[in-house]
């Protein structure tokens, strides 16, 4: 027969496993899609909507996002080049990784694991005058400015 494994053997592996979980599936990793501080980021970027966590679109998306700020989703967004080019290059930096193919106009929205994890919200609830949009991820999710999507802060409008 073969001798138990010691306890702090197992609390290893355990600890492991868990440290190795959140990379292990990219659900796991967008459920805390946290947006790491950077004061330019939450200046320029979250005065109309929540601070979109940089790790949900690749690099290429956000380079033609902070590419076109001029005309951005039929808004004027631009900003002088210098901080245009600080936020195009922290927003890379942090960007999912290369593999992640650009959505549709680039937008987080139109992703498909985007539409997969939103499969069971009721039409009728994106156009709610509290969500408007599902590019309002701070109607549903309230901590969505902090990046953390978890089940347990979702409050949905009725
Ligand atoms: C003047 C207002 C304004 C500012 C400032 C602004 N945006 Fe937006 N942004 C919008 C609007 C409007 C939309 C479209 C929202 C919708 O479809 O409901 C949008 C959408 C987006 C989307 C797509 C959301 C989706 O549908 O998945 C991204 C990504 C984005 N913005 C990034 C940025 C970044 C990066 C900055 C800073 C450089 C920025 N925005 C600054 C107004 C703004
Ligand atoms: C109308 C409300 C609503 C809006 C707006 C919304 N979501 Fe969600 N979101 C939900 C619901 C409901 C779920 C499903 C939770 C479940 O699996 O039961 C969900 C799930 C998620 C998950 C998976 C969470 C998990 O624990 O598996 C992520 C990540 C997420 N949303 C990100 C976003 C982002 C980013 C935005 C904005 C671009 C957004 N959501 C806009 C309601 C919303």
């Amino acid at each position: 027969m073969k001798p138990c494994p010691h306890p702090t053997v197992l609390a290893t592996l355990t600890l492991a496993l868990l440290a190795w979980a959140p990379a292990a599936g990219a659900d796991d990793g967008r459920r805390r899609a946290a947006v790491p501080p950077f004061a330019p980021y939450q200046q320029e970027c979250a005065a109309c909507h929540v601070a979109y966590p940089p790790g949900l679109l690749p690099a290429a998306s956000w380079r033609r996002l902070t590419g076109t700020l001029d005309h951005h989703f039929g808004v004027d967004a631009s900003l002088d080049a210098a901080t245009t080019a600080t936020l195009a290059d922290w927003l890379a930096a942090h960007a999912a990784p290369s593999s992640m193919n650009p959505p549709p106009q680039d937008r987080i929205t139109r992703s498909a694991w985007f539409v997969r994890k939103h499969d069971e919200v009721p039409a009728e609830r994106w156009t709610l005058p509290a969500v408007k949009s599902g590019a309002n991820c701070g109607a549903c999710h309230t901590r969505a400015n902090e990046g953390d999507f978890d089940e347990r802060w979702i409050r949905m409008p009725r």
